[in-house]
C-alpha cells in the first residue's frame, strides 16, 4: 500500500474525494490548453455531423487528469461513460458484454489499456475499425465463428505507459492526448478551485506554497491541500495562510522541491553509490528496492522534468543540480 504524501498513485479513500473535485467539462479543466483546444474542435465537429467521436487515447503519468478527461469527453458529446480496465477484461466475452451493452454514441473507458491481453487486443481491432466483433465460439471441430455487430462507440484508452501500446492497437486511436505537468501557475488555479469547492479560505501565498511542492500533478496538489486545511481548521479557525501552509507542509515533511524520500533515494544511489556515473534502470531499481517499471513511470518523469536526473544511451545520471540540491560537490567528469 502507497501511503506516501506525494504519491501520484490514487489511495483508498480518495476516490470519493476526488469525485466531488473534478471537473466535469473542459472549462472547468485547468491547464493542458492545447488538448482543450483539440477536443474542443472534435468534439463540436463530431456533434455537427452527427457522428461519433474519433477513439483517443490519453496518456501521462498517475493523477495528471486522465480519468477526468475521459468523463468530460462523454460530458461534453453528451453521451454516456462506461469505466473498465484492461486487467479487468479476462474474457472475450467480457469485452463483447460490454460492447454490446453500449448505447450509439457511448464512450467507453478502459483504463490502464496496455494492460489488456494479445487476444482481447486483437478483438478490438474490428470493434474500433469497423464497429464489429467476430467471435469464436465453441471448441475443436464444433466451434464456429460469429459476427456480432456494434452500436457506434468512441473508446478512450488511458495509460500511463503509451510505449507499451503495440503499434496496431496504438494507431486505431485517432486523436492522441499527451498529459504534460502543469506549471505552478496551473496548479494555483487548481487549489483555488478546490478550496472554493471545500468553501476553504486560502489566500495566494499559501496556494503557491502548496503548488510548488505537488510534483507538477493536480492529485498531490489536492492531496497536499487536504492535510493543509485540516491542520488550519485546528490551529487558525480555518484559515489559510502562508504561516499554517508553511507549517504544516514541513510537518508532513515535503520538500521545497517536492522531492520525496524515493526520489532522495534514486538521487543518492546516482550521487553518492555510483558517483555520478551513467546507471542503468535494473541496477537503480535493485539498488534501491523498489520495481523498475515503477521508477520509470512514477519517480523519473518528475526527476528528468525538473533537471534532476538525464537519461543518456547507458543509463541515468545525475545532473549539476541533484548534487547542488544533496549538498554534494560536482566534479565534471
Ligand atoms: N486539469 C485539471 N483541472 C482540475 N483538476 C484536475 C485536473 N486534472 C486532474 N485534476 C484533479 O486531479 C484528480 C486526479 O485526476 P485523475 O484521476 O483524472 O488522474 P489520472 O491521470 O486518471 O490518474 P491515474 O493514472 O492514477 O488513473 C482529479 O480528481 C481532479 O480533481
Ligand atoms: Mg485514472
Amino acid at each position: 500500500m502507497d501511503d506516501r504524501i506525494l504519491s501520484n498513485k490514487q489511495v483508498v479513500d480518495e476516490e470519493y474525494h476526488e469525485q466531488s473535485l473534478r471537473p466535469k467539462y473542459l472549462k472547468q479543466y485547468i491547464g493542458q490548453e492545447q488538448i482543450k483546444e483539440n477536443l474542443k474542435i472534435f468534439i463540436e465537429a463530431a456533434k455537427m455531423r452527427n457522428e461519433v467521436l474519433d477513439h483517443c487515447l490519453i496518456y501521462g503519468p498517475p493523477g495528471l487528469g486522465k480519468t477526468t478527461l475521459a468523463t468530460i469527453i462523454a460530458n461534453e458529446m453528451e453521451v454516456n461513460i462506461k469505466y473498465t480496465s484492461g486487467p479487468a477484461i479476462e474474457k472475450s466475452g467480457d469485452l463483447a458484454t460490454i460492447l454490446t451493452q453500449l448505447e450509439p454514441g457511448d464512450v467507453l473507458f478502459i483504463d490502464e489499456i496496455h494492460r489488456i491481453s494479445r487476444s482481447i487486443e486483437e478483438i478490438l481491432y474490428s470493434a474500433m475499425e469497423d464497429f464489429y466483433l467476430d467471435i469464436v465460439i465453441g471448441k475443436g471441430e464444433e466451434s464456429r465463428s460469429i459476427r456480432i455487430d456494434l452500436p457506434p462507440f468512441t473508446l478512450v484508452g488511458a495509460t500511463t505507459r503509451a510505449g507499451a501500446l503495440t503499434a496496431p492497437l496504438r494507431d486505431r486511436f485517432g486523436v492522441h492526448c499527451r498529459l504534460e505537468f502543469y506549471t505552478t501557475d496551473e496548479l494555483k488555479n487548481i487549489l483555488t478551485r478546490s478550496a472554493a469547492i471545500y468553501d476553504c479560505e486560502i489566500d495566494d501565498l499559501s496556494t503557491y506554497q502548496i503548488a510548488k511542492r505537488s510534483r507538477g500533478t493536480p492529485r498531490i496538489a489536492n492531496r497536499l491541500l487536504k492535510r493543509v486545511r485540516d491542520f488550519a481548521q485546528v490551529k487558525n479557525d480555518g484559515v489559510i495562510n502562508e504561516v499554517v501552509a508553511k507549517t504544516s507542509l514541513d510537518l508532513l515533511q515535503v520538500d521545497s522541491s517536492g522531492l520525496d524520500s524515493i526520489d532522495y533515494k534514486i538521487l543518492e544511489c546516482l550521487v553518492k553509490r555510483y558517483d555520478g556515473r551513467a546507471v542503468g534502470l535494473e541496477t537503480i531499481a535493485i539498488t534501491i528496492g523498489e520495481e523498475s517499471i515503477t521508477i520509470e513511470d512514477v519517480y523519473e518523469p518528475y526527476l528528468v522534468k525538473e533537471g534532476f536526473i538525464e537519461r543518456t544511451p547507458r543509463g541515468r545520471r545525475a545532473t549539476q543540480k541533484a548534487y547542488a540540491h544533496l549538498g554534494v560537490k560536482f566534479i565534471e567528469k
